[in-house]
């Protein structure tokens, strides 16, 4: 055969050992081997065909020359069952083999442009065959000993490196796989990190509330002796400075019973008296009520038409006060609050969006909204915890914001606090809607 003299040949080897290295997948390397190795030592033709274990065929990769008229795209890959022909016969033996005449074998498929001579050689690793380099020519005796050295020596360097690249992909996929696991692992560490720390906040809250029930409900019993018999003196004529000493001791009882309400209140011991309300109507007779007390303005936004709630009114009011006096606080008497409401139907969506801890159904939202300096991050955490509070001796009792959410959870409802990086702070409060059937037999 013309054209592969021994210092092109070796040539043309030598930059497929060095190119070879940058090949990055299996499909590269075929098509770079039919044209820029077998085709520059001028075979004629060339078609190189991967073994499919599967099915037990050769199928068409890559082709060189006159069957392959359409660039890189083979049209009609050929599959030859394993056995069949000249090619499927190597795929079985793993033998290469040189035919002189191919009009003396009875092997040879003709196609469409018959050839005499032809040369085939396996591809192989491991002892298993990976695919074939097949080359045909129009000439019988085309092929001697050098040719068959030159494409063995080709095929062995493509079936190298096909073992690299394969193994180079499962690693590539053993790497993918550990990434997958590693974020699931995180994710679930995660989620029980979560789970762990509500659980825990859950038992706390419910030890703390057990005890100051308990503690609770004995020191009501005894401040309503105290105010009952401050009341019973009261009645009899005393001195004018003694009422006076008298008044003082049943404002502190009276305020020592709110206080007790409040814990009572957290430890989700009140007793409610749930009434179908109307929020809004609600929300404005506080104000009507507090105004006096709130040295700041405050500007209302009702959704028309909320939906009926079933809540103890005194305790909403209480609940609404304390949540506008720490909005007041926060403020230090500029700034306006701003109240709103609002239905809303809990479906999973919003539970997931809003980060709810609700029921699926339908509710009011009652949100109070101010100007103040925020809340941040770390006391978002501890606001509900009983007694937490920032403010000084005398002002706060930390018992508040418990006391509005152990009346909130008491209620089949819940209650949200948020606050951004640029002050201001929003409760969100969600009461339990009543069923539209129920609520038109209460009404
Ligand atoms: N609107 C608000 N803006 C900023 N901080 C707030 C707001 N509401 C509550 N807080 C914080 O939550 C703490 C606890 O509130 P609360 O339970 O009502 O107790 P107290 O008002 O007696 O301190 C407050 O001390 C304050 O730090
Ligand atoms: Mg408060």
């Amino acid at each position: 055969m013309s054209g592969t003299g021994s210092v092109g040949t070796l040539r043309t080897l030598n930059s497929f050992a060095i190119d070879i290295m940058s090949i990055r997948n299996a499909e590269d390397l075929f098509w770079y081997v039919a044209r820029n190795v077998v085709g520059r030592l001028n075979f004629v033709d060339c078609v190189i065909y991967e073994a499919d274990p599967a099915t037990e065929e050769l199928v068409q990769v890559a082709a060189l020359g006159d069957k392959n008229p359409y660039g890189r795209t083979i049209l009609n890959p050929l599959r030859i069952p394993f056995g069949e022909g000249i090619t499927g016969r190597t795929a079985r033996t793993g033998e290469a083999v040189v035919i002189e005449d191919l009009l003396s074998n009875q092997n040879y498929i003709p196609d469409t442009q018959p050839a005499r001579s032809e040369i085939c050689v396996p591809l192989i690793s491991d002892g298993r065959v990976l695919g074939v380099i097949d080359s045909e020519h129009p000439e019988a005796g085309a092929f001697g000993p050098a040719e068959l050295e030159v494409l063995s020596t080709i095929a062995a360097m493509t079936s190298a490196k096909l073992d690299l690249l394969a193994e180079t992909e499962r690693s590539e996929q053993r790497y993918r796989d550990l990434v997958q696991s590693h974020a699931q692992l995180s994710a679930e560490t995660e989620t029980r990190k979560a789970l762990e720390a509500q659980l825990f906040e859950a038992r706390k809250l419910e030890a703390i509330g057990r005890l100051t029930g308990g503690f609770a409900h004995g020191f009501n019993n005894l401040l309503t002796v105290i105010a009952g018999n401050l009341d019973l003196v009261g009645e009899h004529r005393v001195p004018p400075e003694v009422g006076v000493f008298l008044g003082d001791a049943r404002a502190a009882a009276d305020r020592g019973a709110n206080l007790i309400r409040d814990m009572m209140a957290f430890s989700q011991q009140m007793r409610l008296v749930p009434q179908p309300t109307d929020l809004n109507a609600l929300i404005a007779e506080t104000w009507d009520r507090n105004q006096k007390a709130f040295g700041c303005d405050v500007e209302m936004a009702f959704e028309a038409g909320t939906w009926t709630v079933a809540v103890d009114p005194s305790a909403t009011e209480i609940a609404l006060v304390n949540l506008m006096m720490n909005a007041r606080d926060a403020m230090e008497d500029r700034g306006t609050i701003r109240i709103e409401t609002g239905n809303l139907v809990c479906d999973d969506v919003a539970r997931r969006t809003r980060g709810l801890d609700l029921a699926p159904g339908r509710y009011v939202r009652l949100s109070v909204t101010d100007e103040g300096m925020g809340i941040p991050p770390k006391t978002l955490q501890r606001i509900f915890d009983p007694f937490f509070t920032t403010k000084v001796v005398g002002q706060g009792t930390g018992l508040g914001l418990s006391m509005v959410q152990g009346f909130v959870k008491q209620s089949g409802g819940s209650i949200i606090a948020r606050s951004g990086p640029m002050g201001g702070a929003t409760f969100d409060v969600y009461f339990p809607a009543i069923d539209p059937d129920v609520n038109e037999s209460l009404t």
